[in-house]
């Protein structure tokens, strides 16, 4: 584990501006100063309370936390539905009319879809669902382009405590196949297919082929999205349309509690091997979490049109498209396309036409836009933002400062928020209205939440030092383990030190203790905001005939953030070519998807390794980079990279 991921960070800790709150935003803001005293005195009581104020219980629970490290239960004994909190408590309040989803398909559709309409079209999913077989304790894979049918699916499992494991529409058969079997999906949930950038691109082929090696799945339930569009295939018995099914059914569908652990869903991730982890969460701790967490941290307001560009096939869309702002009755937009199409001021346009007050997006989309220059942002009535929010991936001081001059009229509180998908909320934030940020820094744990950063020993590093990010006590919408491996669970969060959640993120603590996040410590990559292993796409890559042996690391990318660079040894007999790298990307792009394309490829004749046989990766990153090697005194064979370093063999797509 190497504490390098962001050499850049003592030019980035020069940024020395401070953003105080502004008083008049301080003066009505959700989070109040308060906050963080009140949960340290008593973490647990500050939960209880919260979770009582905010949920709809079928049942109160008995016990706040059991917590048996690294075992937790949050409020034990309690009964509760998701889809009733997130939708039919708000219509018996009076909110039946109150927009859930402005939703803005592409290529110009919309449709508005209240909280009334979210109520009955979820009901009729449910229905279905059950004619289908699914009940309590089933799992359901989704995977579905940005449609409100998404959201929909997923409301629809949780109504009947169905366990759902959403799975990225970038992702290929194979990934999705890896997953249905890993979870044991009965049904999946799809869509003939979607469109990007105008045009149609078909889903229902890959879901047809994952099924080939999946011996779990009954049906498959089929959105139409592209209609003519799309040339698909429906198995009799086991595929059905959308229309046909959900349509007939009744719109009375009672809600079904649960335990408050009861699972709600898997949301798989990559870790540090070549297998995805199904990361689980439960009902009740996951819903507070995230509810809370949006309220306070994005300062919402009953009346507030809130935006999360995200994709719902992330946890930042579980937490923050779906689950947190339906818990809170927020109006969402739900955008289908993508940033640059048609124009590169498609957001900007959104934001003025539906006069949104709080965006949530990538530092990989601010980058792209500042490459593309502020004549997009200028051009439209931007005004309505109110507070403006960071995810995924660090973000540098330049793209923070873009951020608040061209989108925030140098006026919106940022908040650049740190988590993961196995931390269900959001942990680190500044809160709009208390914090004052530095540009390029999270700043603090979220009231409630202990966060640390410590050394090699797990020993906590005094103010100014750097070290290794963790949590030192459980969280309401912390995960709940790894599906079906419960040691993978315990060796990978909690082993590295004891007592303690490891994170797998360096960060540094500045003298005021402002936390700022590194990158990742482990072999894990973020190419724009996406959670890739190195291991993974290595082992992609050797599962191709012409590919010995290969090496990936993350190269620092001005856009992305990181960008994939595969060293690759090939077959005795095979030649580097510029076509060999097409076939070898195309390779990884099916067994993996898309985005886990190497954006470079070299072929090389070996790689550097200790005398033990682990590739040193420190070491391709410097030649990735172009920096000067660090040290090479624990290689096998010194040579080798000298020999790497001249190669000549690179291809760049
Ligand atoms: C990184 C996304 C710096 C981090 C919600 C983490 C961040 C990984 C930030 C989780 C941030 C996320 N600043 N780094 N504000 N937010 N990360 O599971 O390395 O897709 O461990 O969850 O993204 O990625 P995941």
């Amino acid at each position: 584990m190497e504490l390098e991921q962001r050499p850049e960070i003592e030019a980035l800790m020069a940024e020395r501006r401070t953003f105080p709150p502004d008083p008049a935003f301080a003066a009505q803001a959700n989070a109040q100063a308060g906050l963080y005293e009140e949960a340290e005195r008593d973490f647990e009581g500050f939960w209880a309370r919260l979770a009582r104020e905010r949920l709809a219980w079928d049942q109160d629970f008995h016990t706040t936390l059991e917590w048996n490290l690294p075992f937790a239960k949050w409020f034990v004994g309690g009964k509760l539905n998701i889809a009733y909190n997130c939708i039919d408590r708000h219509v018996e309040n009076g909110l039946g009319d109150k927009v859930a989803y402005h939703w803005i398909g592409e290529p110009g559709d919309t449709r508005t879809i209240t909280y009334r309409d979210l109520q009955r079209e979820v009901s009729k999913a449910a229905n279905a669902l059950k004619e289908l077989g699914i009940g309590t304790g089933d799992r359901v894979a989704i995977y579905m382009p940005m449609i409100p049918e998404l959201p929909i699916a997923m409301l629809a499992c949780a109504r009947l405590g169905a366990t759902h494991t959403v799975v990225f529409g970038g992702f290929s058969s194979e990934a999705l196949a890896g997953r249905i079997t890993d979870a044991g999906a009965k049904l999946v949930i799809t869509a003939d297919g979607g469109w990007r950038r105008g045009k149609p691109a078909e889903l229902k082929p890959a879901v047809d082929h994952a099924l080939r090696e999946t011996p779990t799945v009954d049906n498959v339930l089929v959105v139409r999205r592209l209609g003519e569009h799309a040339n698909i295939e429906m198995v009799p018995k086991r595929d059905h349309w959308w229309h046909e099914i959900v349509d007939r059914q009744s719109e009375d569908c009672p809600p079904v509690p649960v335990d408050s652990e009861h699972p709600l869903y898997l949301l798989y991730t990559s870790g540090t091997t070549a297998k995805p982890k199904g990361i689980l969460h439960t009902t009740a701790g996951y819903l507070l979490g995230a509810g809370y967490t949006h309220e306070m941290v994005f300062d919402l307001k009953p009346d507030d049109v809130y935006w999360c560009a995200a994709d719902i096939g992330w946890v930042t869309g579980h937490s923050y498209i779906v689950y947190g702002p339906l818990a809170n009755a927020a109006t969402g937009i739900m955008y289908e396309g993508t940033p640059d199409s048609p124009t590169w001021d498609r957001w900007w346009q959104i934001i003025e036409d539906y006069k949104v007050n709080i965006l949530y997006c990538a530092p990989t989309a601010i980058r792209a836009f500042m490459k593309q220059g502020e004549q997009y942002p200028a051009a439209h009535d931007l005004t309505s933002l109110r507070v403006l929010g960071s995810v995924g991936e660090p973000i540098n001081p330049e793209a923070w400062l873009w951020y608040h001059e061209h989108i925030g009229n140098s006026r919106t509180p940022i908040v650049d928020t740190w988590w993961q998908t196995e931390t269900g909320m959001i942990l680190i934030t500044p809160l709009p209205g208390v914090t004052t940020t530095k540009p390029g820094s999270a700043t603090f744990a979220f009231p409630g939440i202990a966060a640390d950063v410590v050394d090699a020993n797990g020993e906590a590093v005094p103010l100014g030092g750097g070290g290794y990010l963790v949590l030192k006590r459980p969280w309401p919408a912390m995960l709940r383990g790894i599906w079906g491996d419960p040691d993978r669970y315990r060796a990978t969060y909690w082993g590295r030190f004891p007592g303690m959640y490891f994170a797998g993120d360096g960060a540094k603590r500045d003298a005021d203790g402002y936390l700022w996040l590194l990158g990742r410590v482990d072999d894990v990559m973020n190419v724009s905001g996406h959670r890739l292993s190195t291991i993974e796409v290595e082992s992609a890559l050797v599962d191709n005939r012409a590919v010995a042996e290969a090496a990936v690391v993350g190269k620092n990318d001005p856009i992305t953030g990181q960008s994939i660079f595969a060293f690759v040894i090939l077959r005795g007999g095979q030649v580097g070519s510029e076509d060999l790298a097409r076939v070898l990307r195309d390779h990884v792009a099916r067994v993996i998807g898309p985005i886990a394309k190497p954006k470079y490829l070299m072929f090389v004749p070996d790689l550097p390794k200790t005398r033990s046989g682990k590739i040193m990766r420190r070491l391709l990153r410097d030649v990735a980079e172009g920096r000067p090697l660090g040290d090479v005194t624990t290689l096998a064979d010194a040579g080798v990279v000298d020999v790497i370093r001249s190669n000549t063999g690179k291809t760049e797509e």
